[in-house]
């Protein structure tokens, strides 16, 4: 700033002279009209209005003028401020409506562009079907029961009357936890989860139990070292194995179509008596292939039967080992492969396409639940 004088003339002063003042006044317009984003002109702004603008510097000076050419001064620098603020304004909303067009086109979308592919999964075969084995049972009234994969010996085979000489326990079949005496098994059915359910439910008990289990088999065309079952366990008063019967042939057309039905023969298992093999009616043939070569059936070998799982009366000792008492309840269970199940009822004939994972297997199943 310049020192107070008294006399002379504003005009004088070269930063306020009219001239100089124009100057600037047309440089501000120039570099206003210049800028070509509200960014730029931002600094313009600074530049040509801001506190070191030369218009402001030079307002400044009037204050060192004489009382008189004060206002003279002040009259023309407030002027050419208002020019350039008002060259700003209209700058400001040319450059707003610039930017909202700009954004416009940046942001239209080609709907008739191709758009990328992206795989689509699907849920696995094994999934579904547990979900709908579970959906029937639930339907009857059933709850769902689950139990651990890696089990003590005791569920897996002591409390299911399976005696430590049954060839099940060797280590053939079974995948021990550590070493044989860890008396930790991975399961190798799914009928631990009844011995579960009874010590655990209450009194009637209807459950039903998909999950995994474990056999120390090589994987084949027809064995995996991992699979899976589904187990059923009715407790209450009165059950016969007419019941038995009557579920399992609701479960075979619930699964397989209307009319098929199962069939009963005569087997052994620790934890059931009597015990049976469930053999499925053919859901292609129906039958029709038996002894007639002519209609020969791939699916159940002409044979009119699938072997589907096992079966039996809850054993009356199973029943005590829980605490429940065999002279007033009575109980049926069974349990079936989920794998094999799939396979004849898909026509699948390797296990390992089950196993693998490859999604173009998985894929051909669909989405559905
Ligand atoms: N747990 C038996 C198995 O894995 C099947 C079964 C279940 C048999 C329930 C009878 C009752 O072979």
């Amino acid at each position: 700033m310049s020192a107070p004088n008294k006399s002379f003339d504003p005009v004088e002063v070269s930063t306020l002279s009219q001239e100089n003042i124009d100057e600037n006044v047309a440089n501000a317009i120039a570099a206003i009209a210049g800028a070509n984003s509200l960014d730029e002109l931002k600094e313009v702004r600074l530049a040509h209005t801001g506190d070191r603008s030369p218009l402001a510097l030079a307002n400044r000076e009037i204050g060192a003028l004489p009382p008189a050419a004060k206002a003279e001064a002040g009259k023309r620098i407030g002027q050419a401020r208002g020019k350039v603020n008002q060259c700003l304004e209209v700058r400001t909303l040319e450059l707003e409506v610039l930017r909202d067009q700009l954004l416009l086109i940046e942001e239209t979308v080609d709907v008739t562009m191709a758009a990328a592919t992206v795989a689509q999964g699907a849920r696995h075969p094994l999934t579904t079907i547990q979900e709908q084995i579970s959906d029937v049972f639930l339907a009857l009234g059933y709850e769902l029961a689950e139990g651990p994969e890696i089990e003590a010996e005791w569920f897996n085979f002591d409390a299911l009357n399976i005696a430590p000489d049954h060839p099940a326990r060797t280590m053939q079949d079974t995948f021990f936890a550590g070493n044989e005496d860890s008396g930790i098994v991975l399961r190798t059915h799914t009928s631990p989860v009844q011995i579960r359910s009874m010590l655990k439910r209450e009194l009637p008990i209807y459950v039903v139990c998909p999950g995994r289990v474990f056999r120390t088999d090589e994987l084949d065309a027809t064995h995996s070292p991992v699979f899976h079952q589904v187990e059923a366990l009715v407790i209450d008063r009165g059950i016969t194995l007419a019941d038995l019967k009557g579920t399992l042939d609701h479960f075979a057309q619930s699964m397989f179509g209307e009319g098929i039905v199962t069939r009963l023969r005569p087997s052994y298992f620790p934890f059931t008596e009597p015990s049976a093999e469930v053999d499925l009616q053919c859901f292609v043939c129906r039958g029709a292939s038996i002894d007639n070569p002519e209609a020969a059936c791939r699916t159940c070998r002409s044979e009119g039967w699938i072997e589907w799982g096992g079966c039996g009366m809850v054993n009356p000792k199973v029943l005590v080992a829980c605490g429940i008492d065999p002279d007033e309840y009575t109980g049926f269970a069974f349990g079936m492969g989920l794998e094999r199940t799939l396979m004849f009822r898909h026509g699948i004939t390797d296990m390992r396409d089950m196993v693998e994972g490859d999604i173009r297997f998985t894929r051909a199943f669909g989405l559905g639940v």
